[in-house]
């Protein structure tokens, strides 16, 4: 056992000379065969271990994984200094393993709110529908007013609004691009504009203070709620990728007569989906069309909420998080 044990002292000093003697990496390898390689002199006195009697074997192999440790530190430290100093010196040859692995890149996707957004376009615009935008800043007049909601109405209550300091103010909802389309373009027209709407609210999990909506116009000479409710019947089909039932609910909205909400059928029970109607005389009358002659049907619905029910999230916030967990999974 003295013996055995002065071995590993001997070796540990004669190793570490070595160690420190060697100028690169091959001369390294070399050394570090010599005593951990397979032959190595170290593994040789690990492997003879067995043939040691117990209360020897215990003390012994102790100082010799011991010294196997710290060699491999050794070692380890040695290479990286040595791959340091030939790569300052610009001594390494830049090689290639082609056996390698490759690295995968990584992609990057869209986000779930687009992916519904194009989704909607896509449909509606087989079913002849243009896209139109507007802008996020809005004046009373077309977020309210034009729609037939007029100031100290109590309807106007229904929109909590952030109001901007330049006497603008960030649009309640995507309705007032309506007005913006009807005055500049004549009918027959079916438009949808998708677009991201404020409110000002407390926020949870199904509130958050922007979000994204559709809206719908389709104006002409003989629309009836029945055209309405045969392209929203389709668009979800489609959408959904599979047979809905679909409801009309009574409702109020300043901007149409009559007004309704629309629900579909899901796992879980009827689920509202937008708001629609037929455009309200006084709304088409403020964007220049005369009401005896032209009428149509609106709508609006939530992007937020048609990707929730898409996809089956149970919280807005998520899509505004920003977080990658969440994310990946699109
Ligand atoms: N603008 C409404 C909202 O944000 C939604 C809406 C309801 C839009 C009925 C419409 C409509 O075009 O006809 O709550």
């Amino acid at each position: 056992m003295p013996k055995t044990k002065n071995n590993l002292k001997s070796l540990k000093v004669k190793a570490e000379k070595e160690l420190l003697r060697a100028q690169d990496p091959k001369d390294l390898d070399i050394v570090f065969k010599k005593y951990l390689g397979k032959k190595g002199e170290l593994t040789r006195i690990l492997r003879s271990l067995k043939n040691l009697p117990k209360a020897k074997r215990v003390k012994v192999g102790k100082e010799a994984n011991k010294l196997k440790n710290f060699l491999s530190i050794r070692f380890s430290e040695a290479i990286s200094v040595l791959k340091e100093k030939a790569q300052k010196e610009g001594k390494v040859n830049e090689w290639l393993d082609i056996t390698a692995p490759g690295k995968k890149a990584v992609l990057g996707h869209l986000h779930p709110l687009t992916l519904v957004r194009r989704k909607a376009e896509e449909i509606f615009g087989n079913m002849g529908f243009t896209v139109v935008e507007g802008p996020e800043m809005e004046t009373e007049w077309y977020n309210f007013d034009a729609l037939n909601i007029p100031k100290d109405h109590p309807a106007r209550d229904l929109w909590d609004t952030f109001y901007l300091k330049n006497g603008l103010l960030l649009r309640t909802h995507t309705s007032p691009v309506q007005i913006r389309y009807m005055e500049k373009n004549q009918p027959p027209l079916r438009i949808i504009v998708p677009g991201r709407v404020f409110r000002h609210e407390a926020t949870d999990s199904s509130h958050e203070v922007n979000f994204y909506q559709i809206e719908g116009l389709m104006i002409d000479k003989e629309i009836s709620v029945a055209n309405f409710k045969a392209i929203i019947q389709e668009f979800f089909q489609r959408f959904f990728s599979k047979g809905v039932e679909i409801r009309l609910r009574p409702s109020y909205f300043p901007f149409v007569e009559p007004g309704f909400e629309i629900d579909i059928k899901m796992d879980k029970g009827w689920m509202e989906m937008a708001g629609a109607g037929m455009v309200h005389p006084n709304v088409l009358k403020n964007a220049g069309l005369n009401p005896k002659e032209w009428q149509g049907f609106a709508f609006g619905m939530g992007l937020d909420r048609l990707a929730m029910m898409k996809y089956k999230i149970d919280d807005i916030r998520l899509f505004y998080s920003g977080d990658l967990r969440f994310l990946n999974q699109f």
